[in-house]
């Protein structure tokens, strides 16, 4: 058996503990355990694995902006230990031949364990395509590489979801909200697709809503509110919960749905820090320095996925977040919702997915310390706590900020979505 020690967060609480892993579970936990391999890190603290259920690493078609090893590199060092990809690549993950190929393509590649998600534009299929997804995709308004599905479609792909098992994350902005706006900088493209689109589009999903429909990247005070009381499960993005339109980032800062105001942020904030958003995730969303140099032609999207965890885990040190809803929000509700049951939390049975992180290392973000392909980042200079080490079922698969073991990457094994 190989033992893992330190302060785990277990039962809620942060609890000197040893893991006991064999066969990639935590097979016993216990104040002191014997083991052939042992990993004591002392007082330092040990996390579920992050879970993302929020990226594109750009394969197939797009791989000069990410690949799925550089994605999935930078998801271990970050102390991700599972992600659900996004379908918006060339060809799209829209047909069960495309996911079946793009998983055949990826399985050799990736560094942490991974699932698909499925591109819907309409009700039909749903059923053909259940098999080789983790989830669906529907965006209702267009974004890069998707146009959005026809305003009628939608009702109907609502209905014909209650058949399936399966989980729809939405991309929520309502395209007959947009502005004809010419864009020159981040407050253009704010109003070119103003809250207004975020707040319509929710309450036309809250409509028909049948616990089964996620919000991705929530980004406005509106839509927000729009929210309230629906049985929507919601996801927050860093960026939303940290930046605004006035961030000095130029076209590096246009993603969609847009950064808005600091009313916005904070509310956004708010609502995350008191638990009132399910989920964190990076939409890690990748582009190159050059795709980006021309604000109005830039394509939207920015790479998040290393320092999302960082950058939180530092928001919780500074006292500004609390473990639990950390924890919640990056590991144990992913998983409930997009039903991945052996992942998401430190307990006997579970996959021995750790993050451990040093509180005491706070560094500054850098894009040249990253290992994203575009090069940057959009929180360059902000302070962040790095994972020390992160083991993916009990393998030590990234350590000190650099890949310790490629490949050990599988594919999620299918489970039940709780219904909210
Ligand atoms: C996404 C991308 O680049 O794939 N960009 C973004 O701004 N979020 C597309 C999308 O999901 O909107
Ligand atoms: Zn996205």
């Amino acid at each position: 058996m190989m033992v893992i020690e330190g302060r785990a967060y277990y039962e809620g609480e942060l609890q000197h503990l040893c893991l006991g892993v064999e066969g990639g579970v935590i097979k016993e936990i216990g104040k002191t355990l014997k083991g052939d391999e042992r990993h004591d890190f002392g007082d330092m603290i040990l996390l579920p694995g992050g879970i993302d259920v929020h990226v594109h690493f750009r394969e197939p078609g797009l791989t000069h902006k990410e690949d799925f090893h550089t994605g999935t590199e930078s998801a271990a060092v970050g102390g991700i230990t599972s992600v659900l990809d996004m379908p918006n690549t060339l060809p799209p993950g829209d047909t069960a031949d495309a996911l079946l190929k793009k998983r055949e393509r990826v399985s050799g590649k990736a560094n942490v364990d991974f699932g698909l998600f499925a591109g819907v534009q309409s009700s039909g299929g749903l059923r053909d395509l259940e098999g080789y997804c983790h989830a669906f995709k529907v965006y209702m308004a267009e974004s890069f590489g998707q146009p959005g599905i026809p305003a009628d479609e939608l009702p109907r792909l609502l209905q014909a979801l209650k058949a399936s098992a399966r989980r729809l994350t939405v991309h929520a902005e309502d395209p007959a909200r947009f502005r004809a706006v010419e864009e020159h900088g981040l407050r253009d493209h704010w109003s070119a697709r103003p809250d207004q689109a975020e707040e319509a589009a929710i309450r036309r999903l809250a409509a028909r809503e049948n616990g089964q429909v996620h919000v991705a990247h929530l980004s406005s005070r509106l839509g927000l509110a729009a929210l309230e009381g629906t049985r929507l499960s919601s996801e927050a993005t860093p960026m939303h919960l940290l930046l605004t339109l006035d961030a000095p980032l130029g076209a590096l800062g246009k993603v969609n749905p847009p950064l808005r105001t600091r009313v916005d942020t904070e509310a956004i904030w708010r609502a995350f820090s008191s638990g009132r958003i399910d989920v964190l995730a990076s939409d890690h969303a990748p582009h190159t320095l050059e795709e980006k140099e021309e604000f109005s032609t830039a394509p939207p999207g920015a790479p998040n996925v290393e320092t999302t965890y960082a950058l939180m885990f530092r928001m919780v040190k500074r006292g500004k977040l609390s473990l639990k809803t950390l924890v919640s929000a990056l590991c144990s509700r992913p998983a409930e919702l997009f039903g991945l049951g052996s992942k998401g939390g430190i307990r006997v049975g579970g996959d021995a997915d750790i993050v451990v992180f040093n509180p005491r290392e706070v560094v500054k973000v850098r894009s040249e310390d990253l290992h994203y392909k575009c090069g940057w980042t959009p929180f360059e200079g902000w302070e962040a706590i790095f994972p020390k080490a992160t083991f993916l079922r009990g393998v030590l698969v990234a350590r000190e900020r650099e890949l310790e073991r490629a490949r050990k990457g599988r594919w999620l094994p299918f489970g039940e979505p709780q219904v909210p």
